[in-house]
């Protein structure tokens, strides 16, 4: 990758996207371990999630100018979010991007950069839940 460039940039900006996340969700919808977590209107979910990963990966700022400061980790604390969640969304989003096609490259250095806030949301252990 150009190192010149933003990860946003190199998986095609905004129009892509719109495409991982509304490949996304139906994922996240159908998987037992996160379906129940997310309201049936899955779409203000998806449009904070379109804002908030252009900033994640380098784009404009766009989650920010409308919420401020995203504080994710706290956002994400009234769910109980276990290891075993944390692994399934990014499994979900792993077959988002392959579902889409974005080069195999670029798919682990997304998912990398996922990995870190993923498990940092966690919030609850496999036996409380
Ligand atoms: C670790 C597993 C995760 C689980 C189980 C999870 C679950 C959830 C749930 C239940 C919501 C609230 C939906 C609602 O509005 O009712 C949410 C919101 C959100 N999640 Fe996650 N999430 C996870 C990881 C992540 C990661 C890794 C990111 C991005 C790095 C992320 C970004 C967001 C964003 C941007 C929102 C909207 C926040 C807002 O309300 O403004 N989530 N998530």
């Amino acid at each position: 990758m150009n190192r010149n460039i933003s990860l946003y940039e190199a998986i095609g900006g905004h129009e892509t996207l719109r495409l991982i996340v509304d490949a996304f969700y139906p994922k996240v919808q159908a998987h037992p371990l996160l379906g129940p977590l997310f309201p049936e209107d899955i779409d203000p979910v998806k449009e904070k999630q379109y804002l908030f990963l252009t900033q994640f990966f380098g784009g404009p700022m766009l989650y920010s100018d409308r919420y401020g400061h995203p504080m994710m980790r706290a956002r994400h604390l009234p769910f109980p979010i276990t290891p075993e969640r944390a692994e399934a969304w990014l499994d979900c989003m792993r077959r988002a991007l392959r579902e889409v096609g974005i080069d195999e490259r670029l798919q682990e250095i997304v998912i990398d950069r996922l990995s870190g806030p993923a498990h940092h949301f966690v919030n609850t252990t496999e036996e409380e839940t």
